[in-house]
C-alpha cells in the first residue's frame, strides 16, 4: 500500500476540501492507498508538523466546505526561509534538503501540491532535489496559463456578480454611483465575468490602464439617457494609464505587498469629475470564502481524480491541468506561466459591444 501525502499552499480557495475529498476517497478505492495531510503547507512540511491521516470518516462531509481543513499559509519556501537576525536583518537560507527529509520522515511515496503559481514554483525546484510531486491547480483568480480553468474561480465570480446585483438595487435607489473592488492580483479575470456578468457600467482592469474621464463620460452619458445610477467593477491591480498599482501594504523583507484600495481612489476620481453620490466597497476576502459552487466543486473533484492518476502514471513534477473538457497535465516549468485578459481579445470586445467601458 502507498502513503500519499496532500498539501494545500498558498492562500486558500474554495473546492480545496473537495480535492481532499476526492484525493482520499479515489486513493481508498482505485488504489488502496492510504492519505496523510501536511497541515499549513510548506511551512507545516519544514517544520515537521506530524501528518494526520485522512480517512473516509474525516473527509466525508467536506464538499460543501469552504476553505482548506489542512490549513493554508502564503510562508515556507524552502528555498527562501526569511530568518531575521537579532540586530534586525534578514538572512535568507536555502533549507530544500529539510524538506525532502521531512517527506522521507513522514514515508510520503509521493506528495499531492495544490495551489498556484507560488506552490508550483516550489515544487518544480523540488522534484529535481528527489520529491515525488504532483501538483493541482487552484486561484480564485484563475491566472494559470496552462489550464482553462481554476477551482475557486466560479464561486468567486458568483460572490462578486451576487454583491453587484446587491449594489444596483441600492444604487438605484439612492441614484449613486456604486464601485466595487474585487480580487484578482494582476489578473482580470474577476472583474471581467463578474461585471459582465452583473451588468457592470465600466469594467478596470490590471490589462488595461484606465482613464477615469472615459468612465465619468460614461457615467454622464447613462445619466443624460435617463439612468441615474452606474455600477464600476474595479480589479484590485487596476491602475491608471502611467500611474502605479495601489498597495494597502507595500510590503518589505517580511511582509509580502498586498494590492488593495485603487477602488477607493476611483471612488474619489469618480466622485471629483461628476456631481454624485458615489460609494465605494471593497469586497475582499469574502470572495475567497463560502461554500464552493456545484461547478468548483466538481472541478475539485475532478483534478483530485487525476492527481492519483498522475501518481499512478509516475507524472512527477506535473500538475493537473484541463484544457477544454479534456483533464491533462502539464509540467511545472510550464504551470507557473500566468494568464491575463487579452485587452485586444473577444471577451472584451464583446463586452465593448455591450456598451462598457474599460477606461
Ligand atoms: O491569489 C488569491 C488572492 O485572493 C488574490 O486575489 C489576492 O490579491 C490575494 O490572494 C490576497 O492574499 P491574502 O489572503 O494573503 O491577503
Amino acid at each position: 500500500m502507498k502513503r500519499i501525502g496532500i498539501l494545500t499552499g498558498g492562500g486558500d480557495a474554495p473546492g480545496l476540501n473537495a480535492v481532499i475529498r476526492s484525493v482520499v476517497l479515489t486513493a481508498k478505492y482505485r488504489c488502496g492507498w492510504e492519505v496523510v495531510g501536511i497541515r499549513e503547507g510548506y511551512d507545516g512540511l519544514l517544520a515537521g508538523n506530524p501528518p494526520v491521516v485522512l480517512t473516509e470518516e474525516r473527509v466525508r462531509d467536506l464538499l460543501p466546505r469552504g476553505g482548506t481543513i489542512l490549513g493554508a499559509v502564503n510562508r515556507g519556501n524552502p528555498f527562501v526561509r526569511v530568518v531575521e537576525r537579532e540586530d534586525g536583518t534578514v538572512d535568507y537560507l536555502d533549507v530544500s534538503e529539510e524538506a525532502i527529509r521531512r517527506m522521507e520522515e513522514h514515508r510520503l511515496d509521493a506528495l499531492i501540491v495544490a495551489g498556484g503559481d507560488g506552490t508550483m514554483a516550489i515544487a518544480n525546484k523540488l522534484v529535481p532535489l528527489g520529491a515525488r510531486i504532483v501538483g493541482v491547480p487552484k486561484t480564485i483568480d484563475n491566472d494559470l496559463d496552462q489550464t482553462d480553468v481554476t477551482f475557486g474561480f466560479d464561486t468567486a465570480i458568483l460572490t462578486a456578480t451576487e454583491a453587484l446585483d446587491k449594489l444596483q438595487t441600492t444604487a438605484e435607489s439612492h441614484h449613486r454611483v456604486m464601485v466595487l473592488e474585487v480580487m484578482g492580483r494582476n489578473a482580470g479575470w474577476i472583474a471581467l465575468k463578474s461585471g459582465v456578468a452583473g451588468g457592470a457600467d465600466a469594467i478596470l482592469i490590471p490589462e488595461i490602464p484606465f482613464d477615469i474621464a472615459v468612465v465619468n463620460d460614461k457615467i454622464r452619458a447613462l445619466r443624460a439617457a435617463g439612468r441615474r445610477y452606474s455600477l464600476v467593477v474595479v480589479a484590485e491591480g487596476a491602475a491608471p494609464i502611467g500611474g502605479d498599482q495601489h498597495y494597502y501594504i507595500k510590503g518589505d523583507g517580511l511582509m509580502q505587498p498586498r494590492l488593495g484600495g485603487i477602488g477607493y481612489l476611483v471612488g474619489n476620481l469618480i466622485a471629483e469629475g461628476i456631481d454624485g453620490d458615489v460609494r465605494v466597497t471593497v469586497l475582499g476576502h469574502l470572495q475567497r470564502g463560502g461554500q464552493p459552487t456545484p461547478r468548483d466543486r466538481w472541478l475539485a473533484t475532478q483534478f483530485g481524480a487525476e492527481a492519483i492518476q498522475l501518481i499512478l502514471d509516475e507524472k512527477w513534477g506535473h500538475m493537473v491541468a484541463l484544457h477544454g473538457s479534456t483533464l491533462t497535465s502539464v509540467p511545472f516549468a510550464d504551470a507557473i506561466k500566468l494568464k491575463f485578459v487579452d485587452p485586444n481579445g473577444t471577451l472584451v470586445q464583446m463586452a465593448r459591444n455591450l456598451g462598457i467601458v474599460f477606461g
